[in-house]
């Protein structure tokens, strides 16, 4: 069957019926790739799969929810949706809003926004608002702003994300024929983890000697890290600025998932996700915007730690979030390594490539 967006695919897990207009850019069915180059680098025995949401129409996983939400608003006759966002939700909720021909109002927070999600917004046509404040001051007011007025808030304090993002898990589930010991991801706002966990426990239920539970390994960057601090941070600070969130809405149910799970919520530092960044990228040819490597940062962290007993691992799926090209700087100049720059002659370029070539 050809593959029509994860609302066809999954329709009898998700609210929707016969009438609900799907709005869909065939999101999802992203792949599930065995990391065998990255499991060797970090000398752990094990099966680690890399998930890379990043394949997602817009380049990240936000498209899945925001099939879901809007499709909903659409039916109830909503013309304008809201989110406050650090940088993908805005890109995907612009794309979904112009291809159901909707209007799309962002709330940014200030200078820390990833130039591609920024350029997504923009081209989309949505009325991006950069605020003189943080993500969390943002989602204030697009909650207030929703409450008031005929507009629907597309974060995921909407339901509606929730239910589009957990496919995810089904697909992890139906592409290694069980449930993975252990899933590693980001955390930020905490709807993705909330989402995984309801999708895992919805196959569990369906067929509960198939699926087992995995753990659920969550990671907030350091300077941003309010469920691992047990209070809220007044200026959340990090390199990965799609999870520079202080204040997470869906905090009490990322809570449940580890605990039900016997998992962690831990934190890494911007040393450490932008080592993971790095190491991804050169050992497996994936390219993840620095928040998604948070999930490989906390896999490392943890092999170090020597977490796992006799460093078995079982099956380990770290959740790539989001595309590397969606925040160039942050690659090319920043901190990763700049282009070396010599003549345009032989003699200099022999020069410039001579650790790599043999002769
Ligand atoms: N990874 C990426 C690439 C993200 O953009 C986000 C969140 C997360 C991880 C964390 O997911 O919030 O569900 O815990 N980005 C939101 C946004 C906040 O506005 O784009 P979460």
């Amino acid at each position: 069957m050809v593959y029509k967006g994860l609302i066809e695919k999954y329709r009898k897990f998700l609210p929707v019926n016969d009438t609900t207009p799907v709005i869909s850019l065939y999101e999802g069915n992203t792949p599930l790739i065995k990391a065998k180059n990255f499991s060797l680098k970090i000398g752990i025995n094990g099966e680690i799969y890399f998930k890379f949401e990043g394949m997602n129409p817009t380049g990240s996983f936000k498209d899945r929810g925001m099939t879901m939400a809007v499709s909903k608003a659409v039916e109830v006759g909503s013309k304008v949706i809201i989110c406050a966002s650090t940088g993908n939700t805005s890109a995907s909720a612009a794309a979904y809003a112009a291809r159901a021909g909707i209007k799309c109002v962002v709330l940014i927070p200030d200078g820390k926004v990833a130039l591609g999600k920024l350029s997504q917004a923009v081209m989309h046509r949505a009325e991006v608002l950069e605020i003189s404040g943080n993500f969390d001051d943002a989602l204030n007011l697009a909650k207030e702003l929703s409450g008031k007025y005929p507009i629907t808030l597309v974060n995921s304090v909407n339901p509606y994300r929730i239910d589009g993002q957990k496919t995810a898990a089904y697909e992890i589930c139906e592409s290694l024929g069980e449930a993975p010991d252990y899933q590693f991801m980001p955390v930020g706002n905490a709807g993705n983890i909330t989402a995984y966990w309801k999708g895992y426990k919805d196959y569990n239920k369906a067929e509960p000697s198939k699926y087992a539970l995995p753990k659920m390994m969550g990671f907030q960057a350091s300077g941003a890290a309010p469920i691992v601090e047990g209070h809220s941070i007044v200026k959340p600070e990090t390199i990965a600025t799609a999870i520079r969130i202080g204040n997470p809405a869906s905090w009490k149910t990322a809570i449940e998932a580890r605990s039900e799970s016997n998992g962690v919520i831990d934190k890494v530092t911007d040393g450490e996700i932008l080592e993971a960044y790095r190491i991804v990228a050169a050992t497996e040819g994936i390219f993840c915007e620095p928040a998604s490597a948070s999930s490989v940062a906390g896999l490392i962290k943890y092999v170090k730690l020597g977490y796992f007993k006799n460093n078995k691992l079982g099956k380990a799926v770290c959740i790539l979030t989001g595309h590397g090209l969606k925040d160039p700087d942050t690659a090319v100049y920043d901190n990763v390594v700049k282009p070396k720059k010599v003549k345009a002659n032989m003699k200099d370029i022999i020069k410039g490539i001579i650790d790599v070539i043999e002769f």
